[in-house]
């Protein structure tokens, strides 16, 4: 009998829907675990952290928040955001809090067509839909740099500032890791999209970069492409991307754009990761806290459970992944699905039935 591969989970359900993906995530978690024969223990703890925290205490994580964090494997995360507290409030006062606290640096986002799932794109098979989007996720355009002067100029003259910052050791880092994740794809190819006709300092230090480490990998096809022609692309040549690296607001922008055709922001999955390893990284699904659907069980649970998935590779425990990601797919070819897909099934029911095709 092998030894028993204990792992600890910090879990925050956050706001909204965060907390109806993720318990479904977590009966896939315990299900791998009672199916172990004893070979595989991961315990749970929760963190009630979020908008509701936050209009108690105030905050929205506690104060030593990320030292407790530290402790654990990894995070297993939902969404943040809830009307009555700012966006940018909650946003960096948890997600981002994690995501840039720990250095986080590669947020990894996979899109698939999966098996029944029926993509706005015309002409969509699971071989034309099938990339990864690798986005930077510790500087860029959520830096954080900047301010408002409210001072001085009058009425109606405020005046805000919003910097991009582009280190060379944060591109590269970012860009070698999507070089490195190219090499186990079926088509070596990364494409970096970039707009460095407009930002010609951020943007033109990215595209050097790029071009430094990609003479590394002459095995790796390589492109460059500004983000606007990128956005066309995935909707009318969505067959020719394979892993498409960007900054972290055109990454943000390309993934939901990718979930959209690949179905719905209800599947797409993502790591926080930290490729060093120096801290735990962080698994959540793309979506937030869709305050429109919250509270009615029809939240598409696939996102949450495909970032299990995410989070079981980063763990090492390739197999248990692979079994869930058949069982995601089983139920997709079997039609359970949500409202979002053109289901009738709840929450509850797709989660349910995933467990059990496990
Ligand atoms: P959203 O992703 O929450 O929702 C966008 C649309 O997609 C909504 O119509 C929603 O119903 C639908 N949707 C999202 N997830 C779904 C799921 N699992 N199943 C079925 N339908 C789903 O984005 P939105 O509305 O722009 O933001 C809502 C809040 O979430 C805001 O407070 C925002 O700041 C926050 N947010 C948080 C994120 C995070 O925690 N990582 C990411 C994006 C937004
Ligand atoms: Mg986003």
């Amino acid at each position: 009998m092998p030894a028993t591969r204990s792992f600890r989970i910090a879990v925050i359900p956050g706001d909204g829907i965060g907390n109806e993906v993720v318990p479904e995530g977590l009966r896939v978690l315990d299900r791998l675990a009672e199916n172990s024969y004893g070979t595989l223990s991961i315990a749970f703890e929760s963190f009630p952290w979020g908008c509701e925290h936050y209009l108690r205490t105030g905050r929205m994580m506690d104060e030593d928040g990320l030292e407790r964090l530290t402790a654990f494997d990894a995070m297993y995360f939902g969404a943040v955001g809830w009307p009555g507290v700012p966006d940018h409030v909650s946003l960096w006062g948890l997600r981002l809090a994690i995501c840039q606290g720990f250095d986080q640096y590669a947020c990894i986002r996979p899109v698939r067509l999966l098996p029944g799932i029926q993509s706005p794109l015309r002409d969509a098979t699971a071989e034309t839909i099938d990339w990864v989007v690798v986005r930077e996720n510790s500087e860029g355009e959520y830096a954080g740099v900047g301010g408002r002067n409210f001072a001085g100029r009058g009425d109606r003259r405020e005046v805000a500032v919003q910097a991009a910052m582009f280190t060379e050791q944060g591109c590269e880092r970012i860009i070698r890791y999507a070089f490195e994740l190219a090499r186990t794809r079926k088509r070596r190819k990364v494409t970096s999209a970039t707009k460095s006709n407009a930002q010609q300092y951020g943007m033109t230090l990215w595209d050097d970069v790029f071009a430094r480490v990609a003479a590394e990998y002459p095995d790796v096809e390589t492109e460059q492409w500004l983000v606007d022609a990128m956005a066309a692309r995935f909707v009318l040549r969505p067959e020719t991307l394979e892993v498409v690296v960007a900054s972290n607001l055109f990454g943000d922008i390309l993934s939901d754009l990718g979930s959209a055709l690949a179905g719905s922001l209800g599947i797409a999955a993502s790591a926080n990761l930290d490729p060093e390893r120096r801290k735990p990284s962080m698994f959540e699904p793309v979506h937030g806290s869709a305050p429109d659907i919250a509270g009615k069980g029809i939240a598409n649970p696939i996102a949450a459970i495909w970032s299990v998935v995410l989070m079981l590779d980063h763990l090492g425990l390739a197999d248990e992944a692979a079994r869930v990601m058949r069982a995601i797919e089983a139920t997709t070819a079997a039609g359970i699905v949500t409202p979002d897909l053109g289901g009738t099934a709840t929450t509850r029911q797709v989660g349910e039935e995933i467990v059990a095709r496990m």
